[in-house]
């Protein structure tokens, strides 16, 4: 493939080819609400691993880690607030064009209404020593972790609070736009939700806060919502050409049994809570539709998920890459905005599927793209292994292999060398 019928590359000329990461996730030494929750929570994920993970088909590897309460702390993360121009040169080296980031918010404002001079100035460099490598700087406001002092004033749950959020989000507006384009808002606000007010999954553990009341999650879910709508007037208003957007974690969802009333009624209700209520409710304000894309999920009788058992990746998801192609079908049908794959990637330690998974994207970009539908990037997870949340350090989702007892070395994986040649050869010349 990789051209149409007029012998034209698929891939638009200026298509941004880059890689996710998140602050907490990478940084090290963090200081917000995910950093005091690991140090309270990490002896009880150790001692219910095997009976959470045991099922997975690479639990006798893993074991050891997952049962180490160490592995559920985030810790010096892979010292990426260090070491990133490192970390940009070989993403410079992968012929990435493109690359998202966190800005965290507890490090810019750890005090309520102090300001972090250092901290500024450390994410002005970061996105200057990007540009300097002609990669497009793509920082991302929320994902997830925030300071101790909002979350102890009740975060996202209360609406008076979402005018911290603002003031945040204006000062990054004030300091840190030179030389951005795009913003990403929020991370996976049906996620965040779920995870952190609804269920205490058995797989994932619990997340902060652990409130488990729908009518908080809810509240919360209505919030972020707001969040976003306002970050993007501010956003806006200090740089009107700048393209805002949120990361939406969208799942392939289908029924088990197509025709049957049930799975479809379910497949119907499943798709618009976790896929599309959030999109809607901001669609006026966003320039471009970011997508997340994992797995697919099949459902069957009173919302019941019942996926395939096979292929699953390390951590038991069931792998179907090409499920992101009805998404981005679906996603352009209902908002006709450019869609940027902000995420999607595996966890995969033996880099035995992400070659696999990383062609099947991209035939799954380029059957969309013949079809009308503007893509405007793919960004993969992740550049480097990283801190997994509750899974803490095993599951493996790098382009680069980081070896946390060794000095913190990067090893390039095989399927990112060979990721980088395929974006060569489909790059217009
Ligand atoms: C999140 C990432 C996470 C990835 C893999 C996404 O939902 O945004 O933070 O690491 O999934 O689980």
């Amino acid at each position: 493939m990789d051209k149409n019928q007029k012998g034209q590359k698929i891939f638009p000329k200026a298509f941004l080819w880059g890689a996710s990461t998140s602050a907490h996730q990478v940084e090290g030494e963090p200081l917000n609400d995910w950093s005091v929750w690991e140090l309270e929570h990490a002896h009880v994920l150790a001692k219910t691993a095997h009976k959470r993970l045991g099922w997975l088909p690479v639990w006798d590897e893993i074991k050891h880690q997952a049962e180490d309460p160490y592995n559920y702390i985030s810790g010096r993360g892979v010292e990426h607030y260090e070491r990133f121009r490192e970390d940009f040169d070989i993403a410079k080296s992968l012929n990435l064009n493109a690359f998202r980031f966190g800005i965290e918010w507890s490090r810019l404002e750890p005090e309520e209404g102090m300001w972090d001079q250092e901290a500024i100035d450390h994410y002005k460099t970061y996105i200057a020593e990007l540009k300097k490598r002609h990669i497009e700087p793509m920082p991302n406001l929320w994902h997830w972790s925030m300071p101790i002092w909002f979350t102890d004033l009740g975060g996202f749950e209360k609406k008076a609070n979402l005018r911290y959020f603002e003031r945040f989000v204006q000062k990054f507006a004030d300091e840190l736009l030179d030389g951005v384009n795009f913003v990403i808002t929020l991370n996976e606000p049906n996620v965040y939700t779920t995870y952190g007010y609804l269920t205490g999954d058995p797989i994932t553990g619990m997340w902060p806060p652990a409130k488990r009341s729908l009518r908080k999650s809810l509240l919360v879910y209505q919030h972020l919502a707001l969040a976003h709508r306002q970050a993007y007037v501010i956003l806006k208003q200090a740089k009107p050409k700048l393209q805002v957007g949120l990361a939406a974690q969208l799942a392939n969802i289908q029924a088990y049994r197509p025709h049957n009333f049930f799975d479809e009624l379910s497949t119907k209700v499943m798709r618009y809570g976790w896929n599309w209520w959030f999109l809607r409710r901001v669609r006026n304000e966003q320039d471009f539709v970011g997508v997340n894309y994992y797995f697919s999920d099949y459902y069957t009788g009173l919302a019941k998920r019942k996926s395939p058992s096979v292929p699953l990746n390390d951590m038991g998801w069931y792998m179907e890459p090409e499920g992101l192609y009805p998404l981005l079908l679906r996603a352009w049908a209902h908002y006709h905005k450019p869609i940027i794959v902000t995420e999607n990637g595996v966890a995969d330690r033996h880099d035995q599927y992400r070659q696999w998974w990383i062609e099947e994207s991209i035939v799954a970009m380029e059957r969309a793209l013949s079809e009308g539908v503007e893509i405007h990037g793919y960004f993969h997870w992740s550049l480097l292994d990283n801190f997994e949340w509750a899974y803490g350090w095993w599951p493996k989702f790098g382009l680069v292999a980081v070896d946390r007892e060794h000095g913190m070395k990067r090893t390039i994986r095989p399927s990112a060398k060979w990721f980088a040649k395929r974006i060569k050869d489909l790059e217009v010349d």
